[in-house]
């Protein structure tokens, strides 16, 4: 394996080398020489269920023993269908490998009903290894590739139009050209930091799509870090699409998207059934028995309302902790919070847009301090200085962190 690794960002972990993982159960794991961690990474959502939980294990195991992947739904299918549309509003939802592939088919879907080219992404947004997301912007306000974009397969330019978070005058700009099929965005950038919606702003944002005829996609795979039903529930939000993965599987890879009955109804009078499996919609995988066991179990037993207020109980009590260690050595960082999830920025206010969180990122401090962290015990992820709590998270585990945060700040002081 290049780097040590089985896919190359997790060379990115600080350190000489990665840890090898033993094993993982609830909020913790075991490395293989025998130290065990308190996971505040959680697969970077992926095992926000904490680590194997009891209901989904129990029904992997029973599916495993009853076929895993037949290209045939299962009736898990349909609740689980059910359930999303309990949470979502959405009342049709189809069954993916992954949140990227649940993003990637709106995608199509989009240009395929309105007939237009364009796709709007908040600028430092990520969905995954999704082509059209991988475009910034410049200096002087156009669409560029984003640095590290690797591959492109065309100018990004021609695909997508980036625009700001919170900049509802860039939205209309870029709307207003009428070539424009969809607006993928995240209700809360979760990705370069936490950014949080100004107030109204999410609405504005789905009247102006009306406005131009452009649909609008709300990813929630990390927001539902803020409850049962994500942003959208809390919110009130009624997206045309909505997609999601990660920690509604427990673990196993999967994804999905939901749609209203007036997109189902259009993508089924413009799809034929004859060639249907060759239109860039699909995955072998997809829809498998498995993974649909494991969501039935995960989002009825596992991801409920009272998991979700034991969560974001801590995940104040974390935040709270961080903003008390900030004031104590009064640095010149911010914390915010999502619900679950919390994250402290190097700078002193809450980042409005993704280009100010991005500006308040330090790649090497962050390095130092995963590693400080790792050290003493505590895995956050590798990409910024993000926590996220599952039900497993004790109170003694986020008060440990508080008191190694302030050690590791004072030292930073001090040196
Ligand atoms: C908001 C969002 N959407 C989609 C994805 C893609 O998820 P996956 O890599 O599981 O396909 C991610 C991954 O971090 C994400 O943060």
């Amino acid at each position: 394996m290049p780097g040590g690794v089985p896919m190359s960002w997790m060379v990115k972990w600080p350190g000489a080398y990665p840890v090898y993982v033993a094993s993982a159960n609830g909020a913790k794991f075991t490395d293989v020489d025998g130290n065990s961690y308190i996971d505040f990474c959680l697969g970077d959502t992926g095992s926000m269920t904490g680590h194997s939980p009891a209901a989904t294990v129990a029904a992997i195991r029973e599916q495993a023993g009853n076929g895993i992947t037949v290209m045939l739904p299962t009736a898990d299918a349909a609740i689980v269908s059910r359930e999303l549309t309990n949470r979502f509003g959405l009342p049709l939802w189809q069954f993916t490998v992954s949140a990227t592939d649940a993003n990637r088919h709106v995608i199509r879907y989009s240009r395929l009903l309105t007939g237009r080219s364009k796709i709007v992404v908040i600028d430092r947004c990520y969905h995954g290894s999704v082509d059209e997301t991988f475009a910034t912007l410049d200096d002087a306000g156009d669409t560029v590739a984003r640095e590290g974009n690797i591959g492109a397969p065309v100018d990004p330019a021609l695909t997508t139009r980036v625009v700001e978070f919170n900049d509802l005058v860039g939205m209309e700009a870029a709307l207003a050209k009428g070539d424009v099929a969809a607006i993928l965005m995240e209700p809360a950038m979760t990705n370069v930091g936490i950014v949080l919606p100004n107030e109204g702003y999410l609405d504005a944002v789905a009247a102006l799509a009306k406005k131009y005829g452009t649909l609008l996609i709300i990813d929630e795979t990390h927001t539902i870090s803020v409850g049962t039903g994500g942003m959208t529930k809390f919110h009130n939000l009624k997206p045309d699409f909505l997609t999601i993965g990660k920690a509604i599987g427990g673990g196993i890879p999967t994804g999905t998207f939901g749609m209203t009955q007036e997109i189902a109804d259009a993508i089924k009078a413009k799809v034929e059934l004859e060639i249907i499996d060759t239109g860039g919609i699909g995955g072998t995988l997809a829809g498998n028995a498995l993974s649909l066991a494991s969501m039935r179990a995960t989002l009825t037993q596992v991801l409920t309302e009272e998991n979700f207020s034991h969560m974001i109980k801590l995940g104040t009590s974390w935040s709270d902790g961080v903003d008390s260690v900030i004031s104590e050595f009064n640095l010149p960082w911010h914390c915010s919070r999502l619900g679950a999830r919390g994250e402290y920025l190097f700078a002193g206010s809450a980042p409005v847009t993704g280009r100010q969180a991005a500006d308040a990122g330090d790649f090497e401090l962050e390095q130092y301090i995963h590693l400080r962290l790792l050290n003493d015990g505590f895995l956050l992820t590798p990409f910024h200085n993000m926590a996220l709590m599952c039900p497993d998270t004790t109170q003694a585990d986020v008060d440990a962190h508080t008191a190694a945060f302030r050690a590791m700040c004072k030292d930073l002081v001090e040196a």
